[in-house]
């Protein structure tokens, strides 16, 4: 049985638009694979808190030697990690916000990023310890960015998952959407066409 994980960074968890482009895919890869398990991380109702020293220093301490609150940092982190590593399929809705991706999912990557675990640097430079699996990213904005310079997100997110092992990245965007109601249709119209392609 397969495991999707479905991660939700929309302020409006489930109901953002880059959630319902995304559980428009999971829907698809339910039906392609009966039985399969989604698990869902909703960044906004369960934000991940923001890295701090002392977390840091809890990822980077010896296990045998945590205080019992590090203990509790660690295992935060351990388990995201566990959750991401065990996904067979991962989505990823990505809204944009204030022109870069939402700050909870910035706390979640600064909680999967851990040496030892996700990565670990050698003499011929950072190795990524995850296996590669596909992710399906599903990118809404309210204006237009996809190829361009401020395009920060797709850049971002590509080099964040290579650097943890996984190369597998399709994204599909919708753009535009606060640019009226003709442009808002015919984008998530495009996107719904090429969640079928990706779904086919
Ligand atoms: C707080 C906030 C900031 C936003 N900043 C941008 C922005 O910088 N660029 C942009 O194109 N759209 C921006 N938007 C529009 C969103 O990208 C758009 O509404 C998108 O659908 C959000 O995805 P969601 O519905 O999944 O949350 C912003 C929306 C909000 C709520």
């Amino acid at each position: 049985m397969k495991t999707l994980l479905q991660i939700h960074s929309s302020l409006f968890s489930e109901q953002g638009q880059s959630s319902l482009l995304a559980g428009q895919f999971v829907e698809r890869w339910l039906d392609a694979n009966p039985g399969g398990k989604v698990v869902t991380r909703d960044l906004a109702a369960n934000p991940v808190p923001h890295l701090t020293g002392e977390r840091f220093q809890a990822f980077l301490a010896d296990p045998e030697e945590r205080t019992p609150q590090q203990v509790k940092y660690a295992a935060e982190s351990d388990r995201l990690i566990e959750e991401l590593g065990s996904a067979d399929v991962v989505v990823i809705g990505l809204p944009m916000y204030n022109f870069g991706i939402p700050s909870t999912l910035k706390a979640w990557i600064d909680h999967v990023a851990r040496a030892g675990k996700t990565f670990k640097y050698t003499e011929k430079g950072p190795v990524g310890l995850l296996s590669d699996r596909p992710v399906h990213i599903f990118a809404a904005r309210g204006g237009y960015y996809e190829g361009t310079p401020r395009d920060t997100q797709s850049a971002y997110i590509t080099h964040f998952l290579n650097f943890i092992g996984i190369r597998d990245i399709e994204f599909v965007y919708a753009e535009g959407l606060a640019m009226g109601d003709e442009q808002r249709r015919q984008s998530l119209d495009a996107a719904a066409e090429a969640i079928d392609r990706l779904a086919a």
